[in-house]
């Protein structure tokens, strides 16, 4: 989508944080920009700042639970009486749930895969069909974290969902490219927002039965370092990498060692024999996806 002006976004969790950072950045490019957010303090707050600016036309402020089936195809309704068709999706809503396996009740899985899988889920079912029936194409952007390319320990609900954002918007590339839709898995490193607060958007059924109280707590005390990122930066490279439809938007080098030792060790760990070349020709379709050798190629070619 390297037009972007006079387009429509839908971004969720678009109040505060890297939304906003976004939000701030495609108005600026010239789009309208739908903010669905939970919390209706950070829609308010939103909302006052592109008012000041002169720019509250160009936003719809939404309150959305994104995993509200219901709510959320009502929200895209409601998108499209005031702004029209939606281009992009930034389906961003998350949540700071880290803590130690151990501790780790059903109500912390069923919350975290409920709002970083499922939500994602919803917005991809309830928005393309609607991108693809106004047949212009258009661009979904997953948000994943560093954390999906370098696992570390006490993250395990967090990494499981945003390594999932991963495997999810590979495949979403490839299927998706004959309808003129891009697709990114966006992958940012430590950035100054208002994650701490996230046990603030825990749903009450989901108190009980969770082990990570106290760290919720303690999450919230945690002060932003001024040496993270600033959600404009974060938002200006994320439209960057959708202007050249990068499959991977990533922003922070300093990881860049680490995932590759990831990758390294996933690599030293295939059996050192030879190819059975009846079988890899029996199995041809499950040995390669085209969109990584498309990516590498357009980065050679920078
Ligand atoms: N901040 C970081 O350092 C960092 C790093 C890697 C990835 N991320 C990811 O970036 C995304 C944005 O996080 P952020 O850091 O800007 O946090 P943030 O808390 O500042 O913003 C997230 C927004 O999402 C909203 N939200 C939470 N649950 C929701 C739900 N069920 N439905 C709708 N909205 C909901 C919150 O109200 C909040 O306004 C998340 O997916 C997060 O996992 C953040």
């Amino acid at each position: 989508m390297r037009e972007v002006a006079g387009k429509v976004a839908f971004v969720t969790g678009g109040a505060s944080g890297i939304g906003l950072g976004l939000a701030k950045v495609l108005v600026r490019a010239g789009m309208k920009v739908v903010l669905a957010d939970l919390r209706q303090d950070h829609l308010d707050e939103a909302l006052a700042w592109f008012r000041g600016q002169g720019h509250l036309a160009e936003v719809l402020g939404l309150r959305l639970d994104v995993t509200d089936r219901t709510a959320y195809a009502q929200a895209a309704d409601a998108a499209e009486r005031a702004f029209g068709k939606v281009h992009l999706l930034v389906n961003n809503a998350g949540i700071g749930l880290l803590g130690p396996l151990k501790l780790a009740g059903y109500s912390d899985w069923d919350w975290g895969l409920g709002v970083m899988i499922g939500g994602v889920i919803n917005g991809i079912q309830t928005f393309l069909p609607r991108i693809l029936a106004h047949g212009e194409g258009g661009h979904i952007v997953n948000t994943s974290s560093m954390a999906a390319l370098i696992p570390i320990n006490n993250a395990a609900i967090y990494v499981t969902c945003k390594a999932a954002m991963v495997g999810l918007s590979e495949v979403m590339r490839g299927e998706l490219a004959a309808d003129g839709i891009g697709v990114s898995a966006f992958c940012p490193g430590p950035v100054q927002t208002n994650i701490r607060e996230s046990g603030r958007t825990r749903p009450e059924a989901l108190k009980a039965g969770s082990g990570y109280a106290e760290l919720e707590r303690q999450l919230e005390q945690r002060a932003n370092s001024p040496l993270w990122m600033d959600p404009v930066e974060c938002g200006e490279r994320i439209l960057a990498g959708i202007r050249r439809n990068d499959l991977y938007i990533l922003t922070h080098r300093e990881f860049k060692e680490g995932a590759s030792q990831h990758y390294e060790a996933l690599l030293a760990s295939f059996p050192d024999e030879p190819v059975d070349t009846a079988r890899a020709q029996n199995i041809r379709y499950l040995l390669g996806n085209p969109v990584f050798a498309e990516e590498i190629g357009k980065k050679r070619k920078k």
